[in-house]
């Protein structure tokens, strides 16, 4: 069941991690804790989409959506992108550990066009490790487009374990496992308008 519950300023400062916790409790166990309003969102996706339609004026970029998670927050966005844009999509799959990224990404679904020469802007839900973003750029890159660049809406910092330069960012956040507006928890709750946290197990009963 998804039970909203106000948030409390130590579980937004909060640096501990769920990750344990996860693994072990059953799927309808966790709870749901809002973090970013609809309308913060919303407000960033245009800051962030003025800004790309500024810097590539004159340009036709391909901006390239990293599915599943990346689909809700593209879709915003390029609404609100003032000049003519090309999308496209990349599927990815991490090996390893299911519920942190393993670094070994493989493409699942490719792009459907040769991009070289291109300028590409791969739009991503959330940055934790960076993992993922370092391996697609480097497999971009060999394919010969004029520049690739980062969109990200959120990013953990904290968690980095590569350098990661992203272009354009939303929001830094804490590092918690957020679900919502494209982001899931075993594929539920990427229909929610807003992002939240989940807590699992013993770690909600602190509350
Ligand atoms: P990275 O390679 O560790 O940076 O992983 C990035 C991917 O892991 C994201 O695109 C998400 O699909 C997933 N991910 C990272 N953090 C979260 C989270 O808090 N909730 C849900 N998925 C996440
Ligand atoms: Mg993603």
């Amino acid at each position: 069941m998804q039970t909203v519950m106000t948030r409390t300023e130590d579980n937004a400062l909060s640096n501990e991690t769920p990750d344990a916790a996860r693994k072990k409790v059953p799927l309808g166990s966790e709870r749901l804790y809002p973090l970013l309003d609809e309308d913060v969102i919303q407000q960033k996706v245009r800051e962030l989409a003025r800004k790309i339609s500024g810097d590539y004026a004159g340009h036709v970029p391909l901006l390239v959506g990293v599915l599943k998670g990346a689909w809700v927050f593209m879709a915003d966005l390029v609404r609100q992108v003032s000049i003519p844009v090309s999308c496209d999509f990349l599927g990815v799959s991490s090996y390893g550990a299911s519920t942190e990224t393993s670094g070994v990404v493989k493409i699942v679904v490719d792009l459907k066009q040769p991009i070289a020469d291109k300028e590409v802007l791969l739009i991503e839900d959330i940055v934790d490790t960076g993992l993922t973003l370092n391996f697609l750029v480097e497999n971009l890159k060999l394919r010969g487009p004029r520049n690739v660049r980062i969109c990200a809406l959120l990013d953990k910092p904290s968690r980095h374990r590569t350098e990661v330069k992203i272009d354009y960012l939303g929001f830094t956040v804490p590092d918690r496992f957020l679900v919502g507006y494209g982001i899931d928890y075993a594929e539920r709750y990427r229909n929610l308008p807003y992002i939240g946290y989940l807590e699992f197990g013993a770690e909600r009963e602190k509350h």
